[in-house]
Order: structure tokens, then sequence, then C-alpha cells
């Protein structure tokens, strides 16, 4: 009986500290993404509205709605054709497709395309994966379902 406790008591929290190690911190995100992302990237809405970043940059899609969102198809970026075949083999972004491919886009699109041809043409890559992490959680606060967020989040 104690066994079974201790037992059960161990379960639940070994799921709370995996959750914990998993969960991003979303100010740590909003700083990283200033620092390693918003070179090439920007966060913009519907509405034209630059949510974090900088207006006019180009390099790489606009990461407004990415998570939850087909690889490779925000309309209009010229993307590689490694992502966009990851995208029409059914890649959607979620955390942990995300992670993967921030610390290493090119071994992260070989793996999944099966080919060592595959490429990645974003040249950057994510040191470590709770930065990872806390750059995704930052970036899913940016999507159509949280309107009121980004409100709050433009307002800085
Ligand atoms: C040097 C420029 C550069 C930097 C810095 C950069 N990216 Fe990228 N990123 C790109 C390019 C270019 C692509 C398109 C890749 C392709 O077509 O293979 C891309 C693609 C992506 C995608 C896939 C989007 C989609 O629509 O499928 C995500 C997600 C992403 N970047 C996130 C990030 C994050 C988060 C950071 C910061 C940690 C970052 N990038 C830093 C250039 C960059």
């Amino acid at each position: 009986m104690s066994y079974k406790m201790s037992a059960t008591l161990g379960a639940v929290f070994l799921g709370l500290s995996s959750f914990a190690a998993h969960a991003g911190d979303v100010e740590a995100g909003a700083s990283a993404f200033q620092s390693q992302c918003q070179n090439c990237h920007n966060v913009t809405d519907a509405d034209g509205e630059v949510l974090a970043g900088r207006p006019n940059v180009r390099t790489g899609p606009n990461l407004y709605g990415v998570i939850g969102r087909q690889a490779g198809t925000y309309d209009g970026f010229r993307y590689g054709a490694s992502l966009v075949e990851a995208g029409e083999a059914g890649l959607v972004w979620d955390e942990a497709e995300m992670v993967p491919y921030l610390l290493d886009p090119n071994t992260y699109l070989r793996e999944k395309l099966g080919s060592n041809r595959a490429r990645s043409q974003m040249s950057f890559r994510v040191r470590d994966e709770a930065t990872a992490n806390d750059i995704i959680a930052f970036l899913a606060q940016f999507g159509a379902v949280e309107e009121a967020d980004e409100e709050e989040a433009s307002g800085s």
C-alpha cells in the first residue's frame, strides 16, 4: 500500500517536473526573440500591425500564428524546397516539432524528409532547448485564438 502510494506520488511528481521543464517562460522568450530572431523575422497580424520585432523585416517569414500553421506556407514568402516539402508531407508546427527545428534546422529537415540533401534556408541555431521552449511560449501568444493577448503585447 505505502509502496503503491509513493509510486503514484512519484508519477505525479514526474509529471509535474517534466511539465515544468517544457513550459517556456514567455518573458524570457520575448527577450530571446529580440536578440536572436528579430533580425530576420517579425510577428505581424492580419491588419498589418507589427506585434513583435521590426517592420519591413522579411529575411524570414512572418511568425504570426506560426504555432498550428503548416510548415512553409506563409503566403508570399519564398521558402526553400525542403521546408515546403515537409509541410506538404504533413508538418504542422507545434512545440514538439519546433524545438529540434530551432536547435538545428538542417539536421531536422534531413531527418524529417529522410534525405541528406534536404536543406534549410534558415541559417541560425538556438543553442539550448530551454531557450527554444521560451521562444516558442512567446510565439504561441500570437495567433487567431488569443486576440486579447495580442493587444497587450503590442502595447509595449
Ligand atoms: C539569419 C536569419 C534568421 C534568423 C536569425 C532566424 N530565422 Fe527563422 N527562418 C529564416 C528563414 C530564411 C526561414 C525560411 C527557411 C526555409 O525556407 O527553409 C526561416 C523559417 C523559420 C520557421 C519556419 C516558419 C514556417 O512558416 O514554416 C520558424 C518557425 C522560424 N524560422 C523561427 C525562428 C526563430 C524562433 C528564430 C529565433 C530563435 C529564428 N527563426 C531566427 C531566417 C532566420
